[in-house]
Formats: structure tokens, sequence, C-alpha cells
């Protein structure tokens, strides 16, 4: 294997070079260089529209790159499919929830398990092979539904969860897949306050099972509760990283987020408002600086008629 540049614990486990997708004139993701340390949890903050989720389908192989490298584990994985990049242990989850409305909470979970070997031919000639995964998927599968707090719901559609045990049966699906980095987008999305604490354990909990946690988030308590590690990005471009604090205080976050129309990480924002009030408590408020002196009423001064 000529591309297997790392031993498999030794380094990042993702590094991405100069992956930039844009649609018509909008760059919505120009990453210069961005890596993922093994083991680690990291969040992926940014106001709407910075990129986030179009750099997550680009990684993942939902959607093509228009340029750049990307390397997994040590292998190269640009451009692969998403199936493949499943295969090697890149898992995402979608910022809205997708499940099986119609099938069991239960077999939803089943359902994400990678290299069934019930689908292969040798296997299928040997039944009892197969037989004896499916209890194991079965019983994996029931496990990790009681981790994420769903052990009473194992046995009712999907589809009669509410949006926040959704997000929890995304997890559940994201882990049976046997990861080794779960990208999950907006994970608390919707999630009501009781659930999101138990999401954010289990989340936290992640990097001990030996699968390393890059998620995208917009409330900053959930950023810095759970992540070690916090990249910011803004109209495509990853403007800062560093620890949580750091990141939030960073100049060229703040302007991001003040800038743009968006009005995410409104708390933020919030707490950014008394320090700008501030600013401008001498009277130099940022519009009573009308310089050119134009009266906008201007028409009815010269009061001429023909
Ligand atoms: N399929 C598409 N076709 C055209 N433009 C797109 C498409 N997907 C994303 N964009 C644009 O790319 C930019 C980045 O969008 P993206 O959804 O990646 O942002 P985001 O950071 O995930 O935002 P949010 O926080 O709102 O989820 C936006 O300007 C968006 O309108
Ligand atoms: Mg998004």
């Amino acid at each position: 294997m000529s591309d297997t540049t790392h031993a498999p614990d030794d380094g990042p486990i993702l590094i991405a070079d100069g992956v930039h997708r844009s649609f018509g004139g909008v760059r919505a993701v120009d990453v210069e260089h961005m890596e993922v340390e093994r083991g680690s949890v990291v969040a992926l903050i940014g106001p709407n529209g910075a990129g986030k989720t179009t750099f997550f389908n680009v990684l993942t192989g939902f959607e093509r790159a228009d340029g750049g490298t990307w390397r997994f584990e040590g292998h190269d994985v640009s451009g692969q499919a998403a199936y493949a990049a499943a295969r090697v242990g890149m898992v995402r989850t979608f910022q809205t929830a997708r499940v099986f409305p119609r099938l069991s909470v239960l077999d939803n979970i089943r359902l994400a398990a990678k290299d069934q070997k019930g689908e292969h031919l040798r296997s299928a000639l040997f039944p009892w092979v197969w037989r004896r995964q499916e209890a194991a998927l079965g019983e994996r599968a029931a496990e990790l539904g009681r981790w994420v707090g769903l052990g009473d719901k194992l046995e009712d559609r999907a589809g009669t969860l509410s949006g926040g045990q959704r997000k929890l049966l995304e997890l559940a699906r994201g882990v049976m897949a046997a990861p080794r980095l779960l990208m999950l987008d907006e994970p608390m999305a919707g999630v009501n306050p009781a659930l999101r604490q138990l999401l954010l354990d289990k989340i936290r909990e992640l990097p001990g099972e030996g699968i390393t946690v890059l998620f995208v988030e917009h409330d900053m308590d959930v950023v810095s509760a759970i992540s070690d590690v916090v990249v910011c990005m803004a109209e495509g471009r990853i403007i800062a990283s560093g620890t949580a604090g750091q990141v939030a205080s960073d100049p060229r976050v703040i302007d991001a987020y003040l800038g743009g129309s968006s009005g995410d990480l409104r708390d933020m924002a919030d707490e950014l408002a008394p320090v700008v009030d501030e600013l401008y408590a001498d009277g130099r408020t940022p519009d009573s600086t009308d310089s050119d002196g134009t009266d906008s009423d201007g028409t009815d001064s010269d009061g001429a008629r023909p």
C-alpha cells in the first residue's frame, strides 16, 4: 500500500490541503489547511453560510471538490465516493437527521453497520455465519440504542421520535458504523435542554472509544463544554483555530459574526453588545456621522414652482 505513510496511530487523523468548492460565483469552501488531531473533539463554528456543511460534504464524498487533497489515516481519500469514505472510517451525520421513519429504532441502528458479511456470496452459502453475525449486530444495535437513552423506544418506528430523539438515533447510527472519525453536523439542533446534556456527555465519551469527533455547532456553551479545539470558518475560509476561549476572543471571529447579517452565534453577539455600546458611549454612534450632509428631504428646500 504505497499511500500509507503514517502508522495508524501516528499523526493527525485527517489532513486537508487546498480544498475548495464554488457554486456559481460563491466560493463556498476555500480551506488552505486543516488538521484534526487523533482522539480529539474538534468543533467547527462559523456564521450561517460559512461553508461548514459544504466542507463536510466534500470531505465525505457527498459533494465533489473543485480541487484539493485530504488524507485520512494516512490514506489519500480525496474525491472518493461517500461509501468509500465511510468504509475507511469517515462517517458523518446530517444537519437534518436522516432516519428511516417506517423502520424501528433498532433496525435503523442495525442498518448502519458496515461490512455485513450476510451480503457476501460466500457467507450466503454458509447461513450460520451471517445468522451469528446478525445476532451480534442486533445486540450491538440495542446496546447503542440504550447508550443514547432510547432503550425504551427500540421497537418504536423511528418516525414517531421527536426531532431531538432523532438526533440521538443518528448518533447511535453513526457509532454503529464503527467510525474512526465521526463528523456531526449540528448534533444539538432542535434537541431540548433535557436531552442536550445527555448528547453532550455521549459525544465526550467517544474519544475513549477510539472515535475522533469533528462537529459543527453554533452554541458556544456547547462548544466550550466539550471541544479540545475550535476551528472557525467564514466565507469558506478557516479564519481562526485554538481553544474555545482563544477563538471566541479572536477579533477576526468577532468580525465574522458581527459583520454578517446572519445573526448567528446570537449568544456571542449578545455578549458583545455591551462592549460595542461602551465603545460608542461618547456619542460617536456609528451612524451619527452623516458626513456628506445631504438632506434626504432636500426636494422641499428650493420650494420653487414653475
Ligand atoms: N448546492 C448548492 N448550490 C448552490 N449554493 C450552495 C449549495 N450548497 C451550499 N451553497 C452555498 O454555499 C455557501 C456555504 O453553505 P453551507 O451550507 O456549507 O454553509 P454552513 O456553514 O453549513 O451554514 P449553516 O450554518 O447555515 O448550516 C452558502 O453561500 C450557500 O448558499
Ligand atoms: Mg450547515
